[in-house]
């Protein structure tokens, strides 16, 4: 079987090589595994709830998709696609939404955020907070939910998402009475450790410390000789450890280079070599990566028919039946079908054989099995505990043959062959 793994890029801004390191590097090594089927998706819908800027939003969208490609994703083999490109999920959003306990967003940690600042300032609880923000785990849920995602890997702060996610799942299959949603799973990967940035802090767009992913060989000579050190001078022993410069080497080195490095650093390497050295050694990884990046850019034609052309084939194979079924499901359906048959599944509850149990005046133990409409098919003699009348029903359950009917003290009610008939059904629907 194959685990449908699915990933969600919210389009801000270039990459820098903490995110190459931390999500983009090992993402496209897992999606290189076998048994595996991958779904990376522009969260385009999402970054309107950021972002009112057209520009920018076109931008940016261009920029993760020729990243994602650049950096080795392999666009035949994993579904890249964009998710304003499937117009199935904005629908989806509609009937998740119906179903979506307000209670439970309310509880969204993005959200009540917000209201939290806007408490500390004394304002009123929603100012400035837009529909937008609110709804963005059902929206998230249908981009899970529309592919039947088993896998979500997301960091720590995403997993109360894929919670809901689940929520929202389980809600609409029970209520509609079949699994029409994969319930997925988050799954965290805690051994990417976190990249320093220039100043020793995580590297984070908001701390400005980025080195950016496709930075020009001068710009990235210049940011890497920026990396703040320590004052020691050549030819003193440098500490590895805590230091930003060490860090960033090792995550493009292989253990060997890192070992020799770290003895460099031990013989009192000065710092203007070691930065060098951590120059080429960026530089030997990322300038492949750059130059395919750079010839993406210049045509961004080719990545726009890509991504419809994926797009296209998305719906077709999964979205738009998934949707036909959901819309029959909720009860959208053709006026001239009216007088249908409700949907198969609602009728398979209803036409269920039950056995019920009770107890008489008499005060002894008895049990009836009726048929889906409430008719009558056979009724058992008084049992002395309900225990004993609860064995007579499990015995039945297994029934067969007219023998093992005989066998039981019951009297049919109806014929022998629609009592075997109801049992078998039974037995089938457990
Ligand atoms: N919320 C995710 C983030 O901020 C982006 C995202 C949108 C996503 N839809 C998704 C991630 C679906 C995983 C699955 O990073």
């Amino acid at each position: 079987m194959t685990t449908r793994v699915l990933t969600g890029i919210k389009p801000s801004g270039t990459p820098h090589i903490g995110n190459y390191l931390g999500a983009i590097r090992p993402a496209i090594a897992a999606s290189r595994a076998a048994d595996t089927e991958s779904f990376f998706f522009l969260a385009d819908l999402h970054s309107l709830i950021n972002t009112q800027d057209p520009q920018r939003v076109q931008r940016s969208t261009l920029e993760i998709a020729a990243s994602w490609l650049a950096a080795g994703l392999d666009p035949e083999k994993v579904w890249l696609y964009r998710q304003s490109d499937i117009p199935e999920i904005t629908e989806l959003t509609w009937y998740l939404t119906v179903v979506a306990g307000k209670g439970l967003l309310n509880r969204a940690h993005a959200y009540k955020a917000a209201v939290d600042r806007n408490r500390e300032e004394r304002q009123d609880d929603d100012a400035g907070i837009t529909a937008g923000l609110f709804m963005y785990p059902v929206l998230m849920a249908a981009d899970i939910l529309v592919f039947g995602a088993d896998k979500v890997p997301v960091g720590r702060d995403q997993i109360q998402h894929i919670e809901m996610a689940r929520d929202f799942a389980q809600r609409f299959n029970h209520l509609y009475g079949k699994d029409y949603f994969v319930l997925p799973e988050a799954t965290i990967d805690d051994a990417v450790a976190t990249l320093p940035g220039l100043d020793g802090r995580k590297m984070s767009k908001s701390y400005d410390n980025v080195i950016p992913l496709f930075a020009p060989r001068e710009e990235l000579k210049k940011l890497v000789f920026s990396i703040v050190t320590d004052s020691r001078a050549p030819g003193e022993p440098k500490d590895t450890a805590g230091s930003a410069l060490f860090q960033l080497y090792q995550a493009f080195a292989s253990a060997e280079q890192s070992a020799a490095f770290a003895q460099a650093f031990a013989d009192g390497i000065g710092w203007g070599e070691a930065k060098q050295q951590l120059f080429e050694r960026i530089d030997s990884e990322l300038a492949p990566l750059r130059a395919r990046y750079e010839a993406l850019m210049a045509e961004p034609e080719k990545i726009e028919a890509l991504l419809c052309r994926r797009g296209q084939q998305l719906r077709e194979r999964f979205a738009i039946p998934l949707l036909k079924a959901l819309r029959h499901a909720v009860g959208l359906r053709a006026l001239s079908a009216a007088t249908d048959a409700p949907a198969a599944t609602a009728v398979d509850r209803a036409v269920l054989p039950v056995f019920k149990q009770y107890r008489e005046k008499d005060g002894r133990f008895y049990f009836k099995l009726l048929d889906g409409q409430g008719a009558l098919l056979l009724q058992s003699e008084g049992f002395d505990s309900p225990r004993d009348a609860g064995q007579r029903i499990a015995a039945l359950k297994q029934a067969e043959h007219d023998d093992a009917l005989r066998a039981a003290p019951v009297t049919l009610e109806a014929e022998a062959g629609v009592v075997l008939a109801a049992l078998r059904q039974l037995r089938e629907a457990a």
